[in-house]
């Protein structure tokens, strides 16, 4: 883990690395901001301090990535349609909620799609309920607002693994997720695993 977040979600996120995907997490920290190379910056220049500074903790996190897998350290903007911009031979994903940053990179030799999403634990309010999950997934879990909450965090995990790759935008009820199977299947075919890990906070992880 980079940074001073939680050693449980540390622990966590251990479960999700494997020798294909690198996966960790930073405390944001004021300043993280500073970080965001000028590219970076310029694709982000109406957001507020607060989005910025955990847009370039993300960052930092898969900057020591591309390091590691021997890449040259570059910018990574965002995209007219709010996905980053890797280098070639490079795919990943980035997510932040109010505290922590994750980022999740792999080569594209190994992997085709990468998506990361990150909540805190908890139930999924009841007015989302409706919105993310399906009759059928509803019934699957009998209701269970944390089960929900798994649902939710996959489904953004995997709509950011997808848009990139397919351009379509998908909503909630496009995407059916099998939680003990840890897969998930679109409307559209196309057939998701799925990784979690639970601590302060959920993870999932959606590879194509
Ligand atoms: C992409 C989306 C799911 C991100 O969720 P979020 O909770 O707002 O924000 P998160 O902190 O989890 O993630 C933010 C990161 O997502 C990434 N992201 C944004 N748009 C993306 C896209 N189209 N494709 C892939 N990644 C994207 C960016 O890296 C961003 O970080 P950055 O601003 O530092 O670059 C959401 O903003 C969105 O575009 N939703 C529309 C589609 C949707 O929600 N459909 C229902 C779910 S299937």
């Amino acid at each position: 883990m980079i940074g001073a977040a939680t050693p449980s979600l540390q622990q966590a996120l251990k479960s999700l690395t494997s020798p294909n995907l690198l996966i960790d997490c930073r405390s944001i920290a004021p300043g993280d901001e500073f970080s965001l190379l000028p590219e970076e910056a310029g694709s982000m220049a109406t957001r507020s301090v607060k989005a910025r500074r955990a847009s370039g903790a993300a960052r930092i996190v898969a900057r020591g990535f591309l390091a590691r897998l021997g890449f040259p350290s570059c910018a990574l903007p965002k995209s007219p349609t709010g996905a980053p911009l890797w280098p070639a031979g490079v795919i990943g994903s980035l997510a932040h909620d109010a505290t922590i940053a994750v980022a999740a990179v792999a080569r594209t030799r190994d992997v085709r799609g990468v998506g990361v999403d990150i909540e805190l634990a908890g139930p999924l309010s009841a007015n989302m309920m409706g919105l993310v999950v399906t009759p059928a997934e509803r019934q699957r879990i009998e209701n269970d607002p944390v089960r929900a909450m798994h649902l939710f965090v996959a489904k953004e995990a995997i709509y950011k693994a997808l848009h990139p790759l397919d351009g379509r935008f998908l909503e909630y009820h496009d995407i059916s997720v099998d939680l003990p199977g840890n897969r998930a299947l679109t409307r559209n075919g196309r057939a998701i695993e799925l990784r979690f890990c639970l601590s302060t906070h959920i993870v999932a992880l959606a590879l194509v």
